[in-house]
């Protein structure tokens, strides 16, 4: 099953991650498990998602991306090519 970390630390909670980690626990419950975490050093382009086992890294996602993650990535594994973080995958851009 995969993991889902959604970060709950200042930067990201200002910018409405505790909104997203609600919405991945309302809707990927039963596909992943879905974790509060800490800062993953990725600040300012935040709310930070991180999918494992994949290490995927989704940058600015907001409540309503979350379904599009859901369907896409944890349900069939396409990545969401528009949400990645483009520092850290810049062979997908
Ligand atoms: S506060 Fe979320 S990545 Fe640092």
């Amino acid at each position: 099953m995969r993991q889902v970390l959604v970060c709950q630390y200042t930067n990201c909670l200002a910018n409405g991650s505790a909104e997203v980690l609600q919405a991945f626990q309302q809707q990927a419950e039963a596909i992943a498990t879905v974790v509060d975490c800490g800062c993953q050093g990725q600040c300012n382009m935040g709310p930070t998602v991180r999918v494992l086992p994949d290490e995927i890294w989704y940058c600015r996602v907001k409540p309503d991306d979350v379904p599009e993650i859901v369907q896409r990535h944890l349900q069939h594994g396409e990545v969401v090519d528009r949400l990645l973080h483009p520092r850290l995958h810049p062979n997908y851009l």
